[in-house]
């Protein structure tokens, strides 16, 4: 494996961003130290790059769209900005309609600046989030380490709080495997392995489990994306598409997650985690230039967040879920397996 670095500017802070490149026979893949973000994955048999990466990498330090980073402490909605610990209410801040929190506030792993370890055959970033930032208890302590082994992409996590408090880490990346990153991603496969997923409220808020079955969501057996997309079903509408946690089945501690395929390119999503996110890019509107001044069209994308149950603590049968003791470790291994079947 081949390991390269290159500085590219230096953020407001004056700390000096710079990109990492993993390459092997397979693979290339690249990060930066703000947010841990991958900003491009490429299959080198095809040259074709699977994620969407700003144009401008000074974009990163906002990163408005969480392209390629890391998100945490916690990913996804937390109902009204608040849950309960020990007994106590508490209060975080509120990013989302003005009501809710949305992927930690504005300061979460997502904008930081990590600390580079370089390892033997992978590479740790490290930063951590201070007590009571956005309004979580606890200074968390976060490594994530990633790795290519063949043509499998590792990302490890691992993470300790100081104080008893709640964990809940994803990785953001919009994939397309199109040449034409402009295309839409209603033309890919997608299995799930995902008998539940969970409802939204009408302001997005995970709440209740339901059985795929007669459902667009139901995944089971891999179908494109775009097959009952614009349903008129009640949960498509509320997300504008898919924006929803999928349970997944998990039969052994490391579970195949998700396929993404499209002409010879297979992307297979591996994982220990209870949840994965499918996000077909709604949010986006052609507004934001990606790499060779292409636009991030609406759908042009699609996320699979590898997670813990988003919201948990508001969810009657999951609620003890995501809470971390003091000192207690927080693991996640997350396996991006990508394959190019063409002769
Ligand atoms: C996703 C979330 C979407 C949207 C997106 C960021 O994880 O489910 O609703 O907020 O992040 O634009």
């Amino acid at each position: 494996m081949n390991v390269s670095v290159k500085e590219l500017f230096k953020n407001k802070n004056n700390q000096i961003v710079k990109e990492f490149t993993l390459k092997n026979e397979y693979i290339e893949v690249s990060f930066i130290n703000v947010g841990a973000s991958i900003t491009r994955f490429i299959d080198l048999k095809s040259g074709i790059n699977v994620v969407l990466g700003y144009n401008d990498y000074q974009i990163y330090t906002e990163n408005p769209n969480y392209f390629g980073c890391v998100v945490g402490r916690n990913a996804g909605r937390i109902e009204n900005g608040v849950f309960c610990l020990d007994n106590k209410k508490i209060e975080l801040s509120k990013n989302f309609l003005g009501k809710h929190q949305l992927h930690s506030g504005l300061n979460g792993f997502q904008r930081k600046t990590f600390t580079e370890i370089m390892n033997e055959d992978s590479i740790s970033m490290i930063a951590v989030s201070n007590d009571g930032e956005e309004g979580f208890p606890g200074c968390v302590r976060l490594k994530v380490t990633y790795q290519l082994i063949d043509n499998e992409f590792h990302i490890k996590y691992e993470a300790k709080s100081d104080q008893h408090t709640i964990i809940n880490l994803t990785n953001h990346t919009y994939f397309n495997l199109n040449r034409d990153k402009e295309k839409s991603i209603v033309n890919h496969n997608l299995l799930l392995n995902a008998d539940f997923f969970l409802e939204l409220d009408p302001e997005m808020i995970p709440k209740r489990s339901k059985s795929v079955i007669k459902t667009p969501f139901d995944f089971r057996k891999s179908k494109l994306i775009g097959r009952d997309l614009d349903e008129t079903n009640e949960q498509i509408k509320i997300g504008n598409g898919y924006d929803h946690p999928f349970l997944l089945n998990k039969n052994q501690s490391f579970n195949h997650v998700s396929q993404l395929s499209v002409d010879n390119l297979t992307l297979d999503v591996y994982s220990d985690q209870d949840a994965v996110i499918v996000y077909t890019g709604n949010f986006l509107d052609g507004s934001t230039s990606i790499s060779d001044e292409k636009k991030a069209n609406y759908r042009c994308a699609v996320c699979l967040e590898t997670q813990g149950i988003p919201n948990s603590m508001h969810i009657k049968t999951f609620k003890d879920k995501n809470y971390y003791q003091k000192d207690e470790s927080y693991r996640q291994h997350t396996v991006w397996k990508l394959q190019n079947n063409s002769e």
